[in-house]
């Protein structure tokens, strides 16, 4: 993170004739377990992790925002006299999306400059949007002088996203990417939104993310299909949302429900349930039972839910075949699913005998190569330099 501050502020000098204000930087996530469970009112069960959007902005006097991204090596520029709409090039509308935002909470948001640079992998299932709407939010809050409470802060994102990248996200990701805490999973009540730490800093056990750089071109629409689905099954139930039923009310419905839809609640209620036990067994070091949340998870949101795929189904099998015997604690998949990232909890001596061992049979099993990192849990967005002139 700090090269990649060093080389926004570089940058944006090189730019701009001038040094930033400011540098932030907001963090991608990853999520432990509690998947496709934001948007039904459940709990989630994200860390904050060490690859983030780092953005160096500056005010430019002008009504204009010129923002120059060093990922996409491109720049964008929009007025921000009157109401904003959506633009090219497509990253741009996360950071319209929120000074939009801004704009109708009746902030006057000057004229700005901003260079973008990441550590995260974009579209990998670590949040990278949601990353870069709140390093924008943490930008325009310092520009503006004032925070914003940061259960705002992460509404505010979100309706970025809805609305300026069309995707009808939960608010898991960028309550995650704003509220992390180092060492610390966040259990979040996406109902209450209120957020518990469970601490994750015990040093024998590593977070690998495995990236599988898959990106299966069904999964946009094939989110906002299953939000649609979980809300009807809400709705002939009678309750506001699938957190408001148990197994039990589900089962008394199964006749009334189409099999599929059946099938989606079921994942959402069970889900639920997991991410409870998980948070449970991780405060009590009981590493069994949260190698087993895991697994039951993936396999659920694979033949419940139907959002895993054939890569991530490698990655899980192969974690299972490696077992606990050498050091794997669980394994499933991670974010929206169709592709990205799987998430395991591992024994931390066992480390490099794993990342050998997982590369080397996803490369034999798919004939493809997966990146493999670990990650403790990060800090949230934050400032990392600021001008006081500025
Ligand atoms: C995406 C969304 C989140 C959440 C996950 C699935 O990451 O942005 O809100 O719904 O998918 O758990």
């Amino acid at each position: 993170m700090e090269m990649a501050a060093r080389r926004c502020s570089k940058l944006f000098r090189r730019c701009f004739g001038q040094p930033p204000g400011w540098v932030v930087a907001a963090p991608g996530r990853v999520n432990l377990i509690g998947e496709h469970t934001d948007y039904n009112d459940g709990f989630v069960l994200p860390m904050a992790i060490e690859r983030h959007v780092v953005l160096a902005g500056g005010r430019n006097f002008t009504r204009e925002a010129t923002l120059h991204s060093l990922t996409a090596g491109e720049t964008a520029s929009f007025s921000l006299r009157g109401k904003l709409g959506l633009g090219d090039p497509a990253w741009s509308n996360y950071i319209r999306g929120v000074v939009a935002g801004f704009q109708q909470r009746g902030w006057h948001i000057p004229g700005f400059n901003a260079v973008i640079d990441s550590t995260l992998p974009y579209g990998g299932g670590l949040a990278s949007s949601a990353a870069l709407e709140v390093a924008a939010a943490t930008l325009l809050e310092l520009i503006g002088g004032k925070p914003l409470d940061p259960v705002e802060k992460a509404l505010l994102c979100q309706r970025a996203e809805h609305d300026f990248a069309g995707v009808p996200c939960g608010i898991m990701d960028q309550f995650a990417s704003i509220l992390g805490c180092q060492d610390q999973a966040l259990l979040l009540d996406c109902r209450s939104r209120t957020a518990t730490a469970v601490p994750l800093g015990d040093p024998s056990v590593t977070v690998l993310i495995i990236n599988t750089h898959v990106r299966h071109r069904l999964a946009e629409g094939e989110y906002a299909k299953r939000r649609a689905r979980c809300e009807e099954v809400a709705k002939a139930l009678a309750v506001a949302a699938l957190r408001d039923i148990t197994l039990e009310d589900l089962d008394a419905a199964r006749p009334r429900l189409e099999p599929v839809a059946f099938r989606r609640a079921r994942h959402v209620i069970t889900e639920n349930g997991r991410t409870l036990r998980m948070a449970a067994a991780l405060r009590a070091s009981d590493w069994e039972t949260v190698g087993e949340m895991m697994y039951a998870s993936h396999d659920s949101l694979r033949t419940d839910y139907e959002v895993s795929c054939r890569e991530l189904d490698a990655v899980v099998n192969i974690a299972r075949s490696i077992g606990t015997g050498q050091g794997m604690i669980g394994c499933r998949m991670t974010g929206a699913g169709f592709g990205g990232c799987a998430v395991s909890l591992i024994r931390s001596e066992a480390a490099l005998h794993i990342t050998r061992k997982m590369a080397q049979a996803y490369e034999q099993e798919t004939r493809d190569s997966a990146s493999i990192f670990s990650s403790r849990p990060a800090a949230g967005a934050r400032t990392l330099e600021a001008d006081n002139d500025a």
